[in-house]
């Protein structure tokens, strides 16, 4: 048994899952792991490659033909699909605008949760997503479902947006994450939900130290 813990971190989009997760990661010497960028490379590589998005079986197969790395970098963890650094290209609006309809598909999430759990295996882990809690590592002994309101989620969004020099419209990225956090929550497949043993964290008005504080101490009582 691994003495480092599993952390997981669930919630809709932008509810600062990733900034406090890469946080306490960095924190405790963890490896940490975005299962959303994931996703992402997919739904990147079948835009480039013109895979139909209702063609499973080709998914899986760019999956495998494209493997999906992280490294970790000064600046920050980057993401490379067969070597090549799609830590930008998947932030990009037109994979955004498409990831929820590739991570329905069943097969797709199948294969990519089997990689998440080989990443998770030895412990010291920490992954944000939406159905870690739940599907990917039921047995994480720390869970964690973060929440905000729609419009503090929308106004982080584009400010992170504004930071990277990505450019779009307030009021129409409200309506995109909402879109999105519907569809994510309403799907077949894995819907977002809050595991029955996570502790909830709405996130509204806190700053990013207080929720890691909060967390961090979640964690720490489960060390002990
Ligand atoms: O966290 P994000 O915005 O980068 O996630 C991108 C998309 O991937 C999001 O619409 C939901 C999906 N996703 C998922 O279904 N399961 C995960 N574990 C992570 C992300």
């Amino acid at each position: 048994m691994s003495d480092k813990l599993n952390i997981a971190i669930d919630g809709p989009a932008s509810s600062g899952k990733s900034t406090v997760a890469k946080i306490i990661a960095k924190d405790f010497n963890y490896i940490y792991t975005d299962t959303g960028a994931m996703y992402r490379s997919v739904t990147y590589l079948a835009l480039k490659y013109q895979v139909d998005f209702t063609d499973e079986k080709a998914l899986v197969d760019l999956i495998h033909r494209y493997p999906i790395t992280f490294k970790q970098a000064e600046g920050g963890q980057l993401v490379f699909v067969d070597g090549q650094d799609v830590t930008m290209a998947i932030r990009l609006p037109e994979v955004t605008q498409h990831v929820s309809q590739i991570a329905a598909l069943k097969a797709v999430r199948q294969e990519l949760v089997k990689q998440q759990q080989s990443i998770a295996k030895a412990g010291g882990v920490v992954m944000d997503g939406r159905d870690i809690g739940t599907v990917v590592l039921p047995d994480a002994q720390v869970k964690i479902f973060l929440n905000a309101s729609v419009e503090e989620r929308a106004q982080r969004r584009y400010k992170e947006n504004m930071e990277k020099g990505i450019a779009c419209d307030f009021d129409e990225l409200k309506e995109a994450i909402a879109k999105r956090d519907y569809y994510d929550s309403h799907r077949e497949n894995s819907p977002l939900k809050q595991a029955s043993d996570a502790i909830a964290i709405d996130t509204t008005g806190m700053s990013i130290d207080e929720v890691v504080l909060a967390i961090e101490n979640i964690a720490k009582q489960k060390l002990n």
